[in-house]
């Protein structure tokens, strides 16, 4: 399926888009893959600088809202993965209507194209379970649960995904949905909370921590989170979902005092701060249907910390010049208040109510 495919990768120059990239250029030599990226806020072209000049891999800068632009690019290719989307659950507070375009809308564009298309053989939704909503203290969703999300961000995935089902169901598109747990490693942008935690302490500034820090999340590597779309696209059934997830559960508490010692920072950086509105307590996934594929991660809580805080040590370059863009407006925006309120971190007090 990925050997000697051509390959449509949207949103590549984000996160987990660029991570998967390099994956699939070192795992298979004959592959060729095109990135098509609007180039957000939360994109960094040096993301992929390294294969820049490699022959097999072409950049376009677009929408996936572009019909005309997309229709060229999927008569090219025989397996899509869609990571393009919003994806600040902060910022979908602030303002849906670009979730709404990308993560519906968008989706849409490149399904209503892909059906029209039968050359494409594998459309991988890259999407979150964020979709399932809040997880009861010790439950897992599984791919069958309901979906609930809670934040617009979450919403506007679940809508894509609901696009993604009408066009398998519809017209038979090869469509398989994955659904991940939150993803830590190299090249996330700096305002998601583990770069931000990161970065933030080797600066000795405070860690903005929400609410009492108890949320839970299900910590999982990009390269872990890689290895299992490569191979859900390979051996995944049609029309099926999987649950992406290391079962790494973490408080963020513990997160943020575990990335505060392996960089031999004072635990009083950490600021209690005035909780997002309609935080998600907990998420957690079941993906034992991926590990019957014969997947499992390689990566547990600790390690997938270690590599992640080393990246940024390892790569000032890539992060510092974005404290001095806008994101001081965004940061100032989002924080300023909730800083100049929050409660210091006092190890004898225990954690706010
Ligand atoms: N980060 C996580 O923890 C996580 C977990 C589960 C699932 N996901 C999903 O994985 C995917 C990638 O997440 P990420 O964290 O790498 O995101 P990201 O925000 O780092 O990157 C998103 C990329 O999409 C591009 N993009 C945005 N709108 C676009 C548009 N209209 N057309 C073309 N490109 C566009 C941006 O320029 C950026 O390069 C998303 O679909 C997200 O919902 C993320």
């Amino acid at each position: 399926m990925l050997d000697d495919a051509r390959i449509l990768v949207t949103g590549g120059c984000g996160f987990i888009g660029s991570n998967f990239i390099l994956h699939l250029l070192e795992r298979y030599p004959d592959c060729r893959v095109v990135n098509l990226d609007k180039l957000t806020y939360a994109s960094n072209h040096a993301n992929l600088r390294d294969v820049e000049g490699d022959p097999r891999y072409r950049f376009v800068q677009g929408d996936i809202c572009d019909g005309e632009l997309v229709d060229g690019l999927m008569a090219e290719v025989d397996v899509v993965f869609n990571f393009a989307a919003e994806t600040h659950v902060d910022r979908s507070l602030m303002e849906a209507g670009s979730f709404i375009l990308t993560d519906v809308l968008g989706t849409h564009v490149l399904l209503d194209s892909a059906r029209r298309h039968p050359n494409v053989k594998r459309f991988v939704q890259v999407s979150t379970d964020e979709v399932y909503g809040e997880m009861s203290p010790g439950a897992r969703a599984k791919e069958s649960d309901p979906l609930h999300p809670r934040s617009p961000y979450a919403a506007s995935k679940a809508g894509g995904d609901a696009q993604c089902n009408a066009f398998f169901e519809t017209y038979g598109l090869p469509v398989i949905i994955t659904r991940a747990a939150n993803n830590i490693g190299p090249r996330q942008h700096i305002e998601k909370m583990v770069p931000l935690f990161v970065t933030s302490a080797m600066r000795d500034e405070p860690l903005p921590l929400y609410g009492d820090g108890r949320q839970v999340r299900d910590w999982l590597y990009v390269e872990d989170h890689c290895r299992a779309l490569e191979l859900i696209a390979r051996e995944g059934e049609p029309g099926e979902v999987y649950n992406i997830g290391a079962d790494n559960q973490e408080e963020n508490i513990r997160l943020a005092k575990a990335l505060l010692q392996l960089l031999e920072k004072p635990l009083s950086l950490i600021r209690f701060v005035e909780d997002r509105k309609g935080h998600d307590r907990r998420y957690a996934v079941d993906s034992s249907k991926l590990r019957a594929l014969g997947w499992a991660p390689q990566h547990d809580f600790l390690s997938a910390l270690e590599r992640t805080v080393q990246w940024y040590q390892e790569n000032r370059w890539w992060w510092e010049p974005i404290y001095a863009g806008p994101f001081r407006d965004y940061y100032q925006r989002q924080y300023g208040d909730r800083l100049a309120s929050g409660v210091p971190y006092d190890p004898e007090g225990g954690t706010p109510q």
